[in-house]
């Protein structure tokens, strides 16, 4: 069967130097589609719009327009290809065919993403592993690091400074000095450790969760959390090291948590120039202070919304999980209680992980009813309904209106103060609006009523039960970025930087 493909409807832009309206070619015959066109029972004329502006003859159709029309080509491969399978079926088979397809396609894609879990899981997990071996990353070792100072302990894992040991420093000086404050010039790369506690039931399973997520989101959201290096079980006992015990390592991300400058009296003050790069003069001090706090929770919001997207709910924000960036990042850390819904991980929470100050009234990110997960590949084939039912990222929402609480009300920055606010929200039932007319203890909201109120609005659609229409009522990540509060004058604080840097010139 000879077969001709005719282009006949380039637009006359495309054509004019050719003084035609019609042209034809003859396909090489050793491309697969064009063979495959060729073998197939449809005398179709294949319409296919294509730029060109030279007229060719059999096997001169350089390389360019090839590569164009073998795009086109497969396009019109897959339309014969539908119209294949579907050529049986009757006008409404045929629909109800395209439906059902966008349903898939719908299911797959929702919200926490069967198919880009799927993708993640199955692929970019193992090239990740093998990616790390091959340049020997994942491989840490004891004798790589040196522990400094203690900065934290929680019940499974006590959390150090430290450091890289330089390649040039000899094994005797590593063990003369360990310390990394006194090492500081030449141990230049800052790390975090936490030692999983050994003998502590349940420390080892959290680690483990801890490590899984971290490498998780090294994949999907990087730039929302600390910098995972890796882990490695030390090799023998020595000062700093018990043998068999688990390490987990990050990059050292700042000196300074959230809750550290939120402690400091100039707080927000002195967070001004990390986040701004310089002081906004010109703007009175409430203004100064409302506009670093909407930066702060600008970010944390964002870096909530990437993390929800796939899938995981953090379950423990606050402000010793917040680490600020010299750069005025501000980083998710400790995600040893975190809960990816799409697989099931660490799903039942463990309540004496979670901190109640900053925990919402529901306890759980799932009814209690279903506190158990099904098997790994069920759950991922669940959780956008899971998803949609039970909003489970709503959890991190209510610890985010705590956080910009306590960041615009002094009062509430003091433990004991923070203590007293939750006593009285359970009393008015999580109700913010309840709880500004009849407390007795009303704080200084005046920052959060500013600009007609819109920082108070936010925060009492973020502290609330999560009551209404399928117990979605508090804002989502994404819902919360849309609200007046960073909507409107969102650009106030790039107007006040823009003045300054002209005021300078
Ligand atoms: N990557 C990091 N960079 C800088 N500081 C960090 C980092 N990770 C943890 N920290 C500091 O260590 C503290 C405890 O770490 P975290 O992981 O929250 O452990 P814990 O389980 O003890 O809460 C944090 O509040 C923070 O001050
Ligand atoms: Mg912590």
């Amino acid at each position: 069967m000879a077969m001709t493909m005719s282009l006949p409807s380039p637009t006359s832009t495309t054509l004019k130097h050719n003084n035609t309206n019609n042209f034809c070619f003859f396909p090489n015959t050793t491309t697969n589609h064009l063979t495959f066109i060729k073998n197939n029972n449809y005398n179709n004329n294949l319409t296919l719009r294509c730029k060109c502006n030279a007229l060719f003859g059999v096997g001169d159709i350089p390389q360019q327009l090839e590569e164009v029309l073998h795009l086109d080509l497969d396009q019109t491969y897959y339309y014969l290809e539908l119209e294949r399978i579907t050529k049986d079926l009757s006008e409404t088979q045929k629909w109800g065919f395209v439906v059902f397809a966008g349903i898939i396609w719908i299911y797959l894609t929702a919200r926490p993403g069967v198919l880009l879990g799927a993708i993640d899981s199955y692929l970019l997990a193992p090239l990740q592993l093998g990616f790390n071996s091959l340049i020997g990353r994942r491989n840490l070792k004891r004798a790589d690091f040196v522990v400094g100072e203690k900065l934290g302990e929680g019940s499974f894992g006590v959390v150090y400074a430290g450091a890289v040991v330089p390649k040039n420093v000899t094994l005797e000086q590593k063990r003369g000095k360990a310390k990394t404050n006194r090492l500081d010039s030449r141990f230049k790369e800052k790390v975090i450790l936490k030692m999983v506690k050994v003998g502590v039931k349940g420390a080892d399973e959290c680690a483990d969760f801890e490590e899984w997520f971290n490498y998780r989101l090294s994949r999907a959201a990087p730039e929302t959390c600390a910098e995972f290096l890796g882990s490695f079980v030390s090799d023998k006992t020595n000062s700093q090291f018990t043998k068999g015990g688990k390490w987990l390592v990050w990059k050292f991300e700042g000196d300074q948590s959230l809750l550290d400058y939120m402690r400091e009296r100039n707080f927000p003050f002195n967070l001004e120039s990390v986040m701004f790069g310089q002081v906004l003069q010109g703007v009175d001090s409430v203004k100064r202070s409302a506009l670093i706090i909407k930066q702060i929770m600008r970010q944390i919001i964002t870096s909530l919304k990437k993390i929800h997207d796939t899938g995981i709910v953090h379950r423990d924000v606050k402000p010793a999980n917040l680490v600020v960036t010299k750069r005025g990042q501000i980083k998710l850390i400790d995600f040893g209680a975190a809960t990816d819904l799409r697989i099931g991980k660490n799903y039942v929470p463990n309540r004496g992980l979670l901190d109640p100050d900053y925990c919402p009234p529901e306890l759980y990110v799932m009814p209690e009813e279903t506190p158990s997960p099904p098997p790994e590949p069920i759950a991922a084939l669940l959780s956008p309904f899971l998803w949609q039912l039970n909003s489970p990222d709503l959890f991190d929402m209510y610890s985010a209106g705590i956080v910009l609480m306590q960041m615009a009300v002094p009062t509430l920055r003091s433990s004991a103060g923070l203590k007293n606010f939750n006593s009285d929200l359970k009393t008015f039932n999580y109700d913010l609006i309840r709880w500004r007319e009849y407390t007795r203890r009303l704080p200084d909201l005046t920052i959060l009523d500013l600009d007609s109120g819109r920082g108070w609005d936010l925060a009492t659609k973020l502290i609330s039960e999560r009551g209404g229409y399928l117990k979605r009522g508090r804002l989502s990540a994404s819902a919360a970025l849309r609200h007046p509060y960073f909507l409107l004058g969102g650009d106030q604080a790039a107007a006040v930087l823009s003045k300054l840097s002209f005021s300078k010139d």
